[in-house]
């Protein structure tokens, strides 16, 4: 239990640096959010052979024969729904975006705040619907980084093709630690041995609690990584730079 005097010595801290979590959300999200929002209406640069800007993947009718614009549109919904309603990120952009509470021991703000019971908030609620909906992008990218070893002389290993397999492994770990996976997998079970497959769930369980403890960090490294892997695709196909063989 903290004394009276450590009690005092945090009150005098905590409204002061409460900006401090906060901070690296803003930028973070924030310069990733305009980015991000930059790139799929540039409908450009989004694919240097054989690699392909995880931002258009799965690219659908680059033609613009049924879709006049950018086709990064008609798949983005997808993974930012999942990110957007993810519980970590429901934490941070909360607390730096709301500023409601702006952190641990900053009072509420008042008013008729009612959580994620009403709307618009509780559309969170169809995080588990955008975690099914994220596992087919993830094949789709899966395939993209296997793709990427295929170059037009046959196999070959260049530095992008490390780029989109850092990525989606990245993405994969993301996805894997999920919250809403750990429950669908055995989080919501009492008795593992009073149900069906009850040994290999438990199993399962336990591998995805693991990686679940690591949320936060898996959804930082994908996001960066993510947002890198299109950067690099843009650079090789606009020209700026070179892709390096490294095989
Ligand atoms: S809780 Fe973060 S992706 Fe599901």
């Amino acid at each position: 239990m903290a004394s009276a005097s450590q009690t005092t010595a945090y009150d005098a801290v905590r409204p002061r640096s409460w900006w401090a979590q906060a901070l690296p959300v803003w930028i973070g999200l924030g310069g990733f959010g305009l980015y991000a929002t930059y790139r799929a209406f540039e409908n450009a640069y989004f694919f240097a052979a054989p690699y392909l800007s995880p931002f258009y993947s799965p690219l659908i009718d680059p033609q613009h024969r049924y879709w006049h614009f950018s086709p990064a549109l008609l798949i983005l919904g997808g993974p930012l729904g999942f990110r957007a309603t993810c519980y970590y990120y429901r934490k941070a952009y909360y607390r730096a975006f709301f500023l409601d509470p702006a952190g641990c021991a900053v009072p509420e703000r008042t008013g008729n705040y009612g959580g994620e019971t009403r709307f618009p908030f509780i559309l969170q609620n169809l995080h588990r619907y955008f975690m099914y909906l994220a596992a087919i992008f993830l094949i789709f990218l899966w395939h993209d980084a296997v793709q990427a070893f295929f170059f037009a002389d046959g196999f070959g290993v260049g530095v992008g093709t490390l780029v989109l397999l850092v990525n989606v492994v990245l993405l994969t770990l993301y996805s894997c630690s999920c919250h809403s996976l750990r429950h669908l997998a055995g989080g919501k079970l009492d008795c593992f041995s009073c149900v069906n497959f009850g040994g290999p769930r438990h199993s399962t369980w336990k591998n995805l609690s693991f990686l679940n403890e690591h949320h936060m960090l898996f959804a930082w490294m994908s996001l960066c990584s993510v947002g890198f892997a299109d950067f690099y695709v843009r650079l090789v196909s606009s020209g700026a730079i070179k892709d390096l063989r490294l095989l």
